[in-house]
């Protein structure tokens, strides 16, 4: 069912090789140091935060937890892997890596980051460093602490995903969709959100940390707040609707999913039934040379004819669109770039230089606004809320007469909807990670 990921890593490096020396070439330097990371501590305070690698780090190799680490690369040589393993009897130190990639690389282990200084090779040579800047390497000789023009050609480059990182989404696909599964039957068996979240982290096999972003897992009114934060300890209490967007990670790359289900019959399931259908559509347009723009403003007609049907508000799409009516009730982007961070870099990016292609006018929070290519992941996200402070907003702007308030106000207890797929772009019909992922979670349980 699964791609062998250690049979698709060496094709994965030559391609970021290739990439890379093309970038070190082009703005002159004759290497790369790429910095794992290290946590931060809180202010006063000899407890860390939660360490996040650096995604340069995790592309090129499969370690998502090792602090105070350097892949060294010049091109022609074997790529170099500063593995740094504290002799530390206060926390468990990194395990010695194993697996087919390391063949592909020449490990050097470090009890001391200051190791890397000679390994690295700086003298005579102008190496770039990338990732996140420390004190220490002050004295230390890099050409160039993450040089923009370089930066910007990796993060243009990247949105093209390898047969490997796809096959890593694919398998963050399936663990994420575990966790969905659980999660909707705890919610139907009456588990309050908290107790929701952690059913969908035992079966992900995530903590809260190491998932590419923190759940959004939000009951009725909640589920109008864009990025709900809040985890609700009570179980009592009607439920009515149940918005969760959780996602889980694969060797340092990202599934971002979105679900939303109706306690029971009625109109708000219809609607729901409406945005499953709209969405859908919406993953269909995905498709190599398609300004993802396009798709931005496809998914406010539809959303505004959805609302239309169900009576909510009183005018057609382009009326709606047009007004800013739609984005009352769609007021974010239809969805970015995924892979090594979950809004991944380089959306907006018109080619290689940094330069960007504009936003449409008077839709602030898109986060891509590139034509698709064969392996760009995108999600397609559309959502359509009762939010009370766009609501009043849009009231006072002279929208007053285009909403039904009767309808809202039937409407706003459930909060909201939105659903979120994952979909890879290739050269004829997109493969949707998400949806995918679902069906083969059926066939297991048909088993
Ligand atoms: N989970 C964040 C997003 O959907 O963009
Ligand atoms: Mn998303
Ligand atoms: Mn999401």
């Amino acid at each position: 069912m699964h791609m062998d990921i250690d049979e698709l890593f060496p094709a994965h490096l030559s391609e970021l090789r290739r990439r890379i020396d093309l970038a070190l070439a082009t703005h002159g330097f004759d290497g790369v140091a790429i910095f794992s990371g290290a946590a931060g501590y809180s202010f006063l305070d000899d407890r860390s935060y939660p360490f996040r690698v650096n995604p340069h780090f995790a592309q090129w190799v499969p370690l998502t937890d090792l602090q105070q680490s350097f892949v060294g690369y010049t091109p022609g040589a074997e790529p170099l892997l500063c593995f740094h393993q504290p002799a530390d009897y206060w926390h468990r130190p990194p395990s010695l890596p194993s697996g087919d990639w390391l063949r592909q690389f020449r490990l050097e282990v470090l009890r001391d980051p200051g190791q890397a200084l000679d390994l690295l090779g700086l003298a005579g040579r102008r190496i770039a460093f990338v990732g996140e800047w420390q004190a220490a390497f002050e004295d230390w000789g890099f050409a160039a602490i993450n040089p923009a023009p370089l930066l910007h050609q990796l993060h243009y480059d990247r949105a093209v995903k390898t047969a490997y990182e796809l096959e890593c989404m694919r398998r963050a696909s399936d663990m994420a969709v575990r966790g969905h599964l659980v999660a909707r039957d705890a919610f139907a068996a009456g588990a309050s959100e908290f107790e929701t979240h952690l059913a969908y982290c035992a079966a992900v096999g995530q903590r809260d940390e190491e998932l590419p972003y923190g759940n959004i897992i939000a009951f009725n009114e909640g589920a109008a707040v864009l990025h709900y934060q809040h985890l609700d300890r009570n179980s009592t209490g009607p439920r009515r609707s149940f918005l969760i967007d959780a996602g889980a990670q694969f060797r340092g790359y990202a599934a971002d999913i979105t679900r939303t289900y109706a306690a029971a019959d009625g109109e708000f399931a219809t609607l729901v039934g409406g945005m499953d259908a709209l969405q859908r559509k919406l993953c269909a347009a995905v498709a190599s040379g398609v300004d993802y723009r396009d798709i931005h403003l496809l998914a406010h007609r539809e959303i505004a004819g959805l609302l239309r049907d169900a009576g909510v508000i009183r005018c057609g799409p382009d009326e709606a669109l047009e007004s800013g009516l739609s984005s009352v009730f769609f007021p974010h982007g239809i969805g970015h770039l995924l892979g090594l961070q979950v809004h991944d870099v380089a959306g907006l990016a018109r080619d290689p230089s940094g330069a960007e292609i504009p936003r449409p006018e008077g839709h602030p929070f898109l986060r891509l606004t590139r034509r698709l290519e064969p392996g760009f992941v995108v999600t397609i996200e559309p959502g359509l809320y009762f939010i009370d402070l766009l609501l009043d907003a849009a009231r006072s702007a002279g929208h007053g007469g285009r909403i039904n308030w009767d309808a809202v106000e039937r409407l706003r207890p459930y909060g909201g909807i939105r659903i979120e797929d994952d979909v890879a772009c290739t050269p004829g019909e997109p493969e949707n990670l998400t949806r995918d992922a679902f069906a083969r979670s059926e066939v297991r349980d048909d088993k």
